[in-house]
């Protein structure tokens, strides 16, 4: 067995803000059949999962940051809550919040730098003086993408020299990029090498993981296609580096997304798709309120341009000022103006929109269950896995042809099961919509 840590900050069901989440909280479970012996590792937060759960700590330490002595303890998880070891790091005044990254304000938290900082220092302590326990170091994003420099290259870390380090882009948009001024906050390192922590002239945690990193890899193959050509200054970047590099799809976890199991629905999959497809929608339909008849679109995930969500405001309106038959069900939460432009929208169009400004993860299974359609008009997607839960559920998708969309669904017209549209404008996605309609029918 090759023992692997995976380092991220987030892992499903313990903290989630994206689908990165989910991903590390489901590929330990499937890699075990692939020889691979996996662990997780994230900040421990002031979230509800980890006070329902008992730790035992294994490991205390502490370093000065910049003016700053940083106090941690690395717990591991005392119970069979999660099918493989999870540990996480306690930091008094740094994680302890009810949030992963956003302030009340719903911007991010303005200590950011301090934050991942003093993670990756942390994982890098803990894991030199257990150098023994894991032979390779899985990092995710840009928030654990200093750890393959400072294996390589940080005085305090010798013991890392040769454990190899792996790198996953979940996006590639989130760079980490800081100005030095803060470079006396990192830990002390080889000066002959401070080259590759620069990019643009600053600290770029995701610049120096691609340097750094043994390997690395993206969420999916076209996406992979993608950034190397449209990334300015970084195509350069991921040109030098492409013999490392790999396009591996995501996948979801199967047996928590399983129609016939699935705890969060009334009702589940027996025999007939038709039943189970009907009675969810029926339910959901009555839950808020929306015609049963018409077909019924939903889109999940958050508020933002990335997710084309302003587009989508847009093509509802305009559906439903041309009395189209078609309601829609809108869960998530994001930007200040687009929660108000859906709030409007289900004010203007009452009985025909139904906007759930929030994070729900029953009611996203509910929602996937009942559901005609899915629409994503992402105006780029890594991998995306909304898709793939639509499409476990009986739901199809309506996607963009970007990045994993491409690789994950294909159109009806060409024997898939999803809809296709090429621009990720509200032109191209009212007309999947009404493309979709008329399927219904
Ligand atoms: C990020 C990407 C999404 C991907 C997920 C898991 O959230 O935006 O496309 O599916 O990470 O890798």
């Amino acid at each position: 067995m090759i023992r692997v840590l995976h380092i991220s900050t987030e892992c499903y069901p313990a903290a989630k803000a994206g689908g990165m989440g989910d991903v590390v909280g489901a590929l330990p479970l499937y890699s075990q059949s692939e020889g691979i012996e996996a662990s997780v590792v994230i900040p421990m937060y002031a979230l509800a999962w980890f006070k329902e759960q008992k730790f035992k700590a294994v490991y205390q330490g502490s370093f000065q940051m910049g003016m700053e002595n940083i106090q941690f303890e690395v717990l591991k998880l005392d119970s069979e809550a999660l099918a493989y070891a999870f540990f996480c790091i306690s930091f008094p005044g740094k994680f302890d919040r009810d949030s992963v990254y956003l302030a009340e304000d719903g911007e991010g938290f303005k200590d950011e730098v301090e934050r991942n900082t003093s993670f990756q220092r942390a994982v890098l302590h803990w894991v030199n003086n257990n150098a023994d326990q894991f032979d390779l170091l899985h990092c995710h994003d840009h928030q654990s993408g200093l750890i393959p420099f400072f294996a390589s290259h940080g005085y305090d870390f010798e013991y890392l020299r040769n454990t190899p380090t792996y790198y996953t882009i979940h996006n590639a948009a989130y760079r980490g990029m800081w100005d030095w001024r803060h470079k006396d906050i990192l830990p002390e390192f080889n000066e002959e090498h401070i080259g590759l922590l620069d990019w643009d002239h600053h600290i770029h945690s995701f610049a120096t993981a691609i340097k750094c990193c043994w390997g690395y890899s993206t969420v999916s193959p076209s996406y992979l296609k993608e950034i190397a050509h449209n990334s300015g200054n970084l195509n350069w970047l991921y040109d030098h580096t492409k013999d490392k590099a790999r396009g591996i799809l995501n996948g979801i976890d199967t047996a928590f997304w399983n129609p016939k199991k699935d705890s969060f629905l009334d009702q589940v999959l027996k025999r007939s798709w038709k039943v189970f497809k009907t009675k969810n929608k029926e339910a959901l339909c009555l839950r808020y309120g929306l015609d049963k008849q018409a077909p019924l679109f939903s889109f999940i995930g958050r508020l933002a341009y990335q997710k084309g969500a302003d587009i989508l405001t847009e093509a509802i309106s305009n559906v439903l000022a041309q009395n189209t038959n078609a309601t829609f069900i809108v869960l998530g939460s994001g930007s200040h103006e687009l929660e108000t432009a859906f709030r409007e929208l289900e004010y203007n169009f009452g009985g025909r929109v139904k906007a759930l400004i929030m994070y729900n993860e029953e009611v996203a299974h509910t929602i996937y269950a009942g559901s005609d359609y899915l629409l994503m008009p992402s105006r780029f997607e890594p991998c995306g896995l909304n898709q793939m839960f639509a499409m476990r559920y009986g739901t199809i998708p309506v996607v963009h042809s970007t990045g994993g969309l491409v690789d994950t669904v294909t159109d009806v017209a060409q024997g898939g099961c999803g809809i296709r549209f090429d621009e990720a404008d509200f032109v191209h996605l009212r007309d999947a919509i009404l493309r979709a309609v008329d399927f219904y029918k």
